[in-house]
């Protein structure tokens, strides 16, 4: 409930993603003047960039019910067909990593998408025939940390497709601000910016650190997060100056220790320091990308110079 009710209901509360929200404004408002469902919208982007969240807005700035629910959740396509013969008209259905969904029930979901129709296959072998249901007109919402993992067909039934960027330390203190106010505790400015440089450009980072740094101001002091509490409990979070965890560094070091810095690939770093490939790809990848720590070759991932530095590793001379 706590962190639902951090997250804003409405565009208005929305903090970033200004591109975003000019676009889903404007089509949200159309289809409200058409009184029609609004089509359908892909997001994408790294995970606690505010996916699900965007779902549950355009719902709410419909004025429309909203269904949840994820790619793996959906095991059959009877599943998917008593999902979408469930929703009233103009509903939005949300699944979240729908680049996991069985390419069986994807093949559901197609004319779905296309007609608001559901085809059922009535009988086996060659008496096997198909029957179209009418669906009501609907908007599916799907989210995906990797569009690129999306067959083609799937994505080009999207009419809206959006790509969640990183936030700026502006918003991050901005968001920050907003939740101790939604807490009812006091934050001073340069406690706020602190914690949105430590969140790695992620909302859902910077509310988790909130938190924390609010237990902490809670038990250690009189309930205030000043710059001096806020620095205390972010260093027992072993999260560091520029928000990197220990598998950000684990990794980092793993690569400039045993692989002189790359290239190498992704799933030699995966074996090494015992992660899923997907999870560095998907999670920790992204912002070290974005910060310039890393890049991606033909050949592997490269260490930067940039993140020598931020380790205090001197950068090898033979690298230019
Ligand atoms: N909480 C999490 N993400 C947010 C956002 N983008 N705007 C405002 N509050 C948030």
């Amino acid at each position: 409930v706590e962190e639902l009710s951090l997250r804003p209901r409405y565009l208005s509360e929305y903090i970033g993603q200004n591109q975003i929200k000019e676009n889903l404004k404007i089509y949200i408002e159309a289809a409200k003047m058409r009184k029609e469902a609004l089509d359908h919208v892909l997001l994408y982007g790294p995970p606690g960039l505010g996916k699900t969240t965007l779902a549950n807005i355009v719902a709410n700035e419909l004025g429309v019910n909203l269904r949840t629910t994820s790619g793996p959740a959906i095991e059959r396509p009877g599943d998917l067909a008593a999902l979408l013969t469930n929703l009233q008209e103009g509903d939005v259905l949300f699944i979240d990593e729908i680049h996991r969904l069985h390419r069986t029930v994807e093949e559901v979901l197609y004319p779905a998408m296309e007609d608001s129709a559901l085809d059922i296959m009535i009988g086996k072998g060659p008496s096997a025939r198909s029957v179209r249901l009418d669906l009501p007109p609907f908007t599916l919402v799907g989210a995906t940390t990797r569009a690129g993992l999306l067959s083609a067909p799937l994505r080009d039934r999207f009419g809206i497709v959006s790509r969640l960027e990183f936030y700026t330390m502006e918003e991050l203190s901005y968001i920050v601000s907003r939740g101790a106010d939604i807490f009812g505790i006091q934050i001073v400015g340069d406690a706020a910016d602190e914690i949105a440089l430590r969140s790695r450009g992620t909302p859902r980072i910077a509310n988790r650190l909130l938190k924390r740094v609010r237990d902490y101001a809670q038990v250690r002091g009189d309930g205030m997060i000043t710059e001096a509490v806020a620095g205390e409990a972010l260093q027992m979070l072993q999260v560091d100056p520029k928000g990197l965890d220990m598998i950000d560094h684990k990794m980092l070091n793993a690569m400039i220790t045993g692989f002189r810095g790359g290239p190498v690939g992704l799933d030699t770093i995966a074996a090494t320091i015992g992660e899923e490939s997907q999870t560095i790809e998907d999670v920790y990848e992204p912002y070290l990308l974005q910060i310039g720590y890393l890049q991606r070759t033909p050949r592997g991932r490269i260490v930067t110079a940039a993140a020598y530095n931020h380790l205090g590793i001197p950068y090898p001379e033979d690298r230019g």
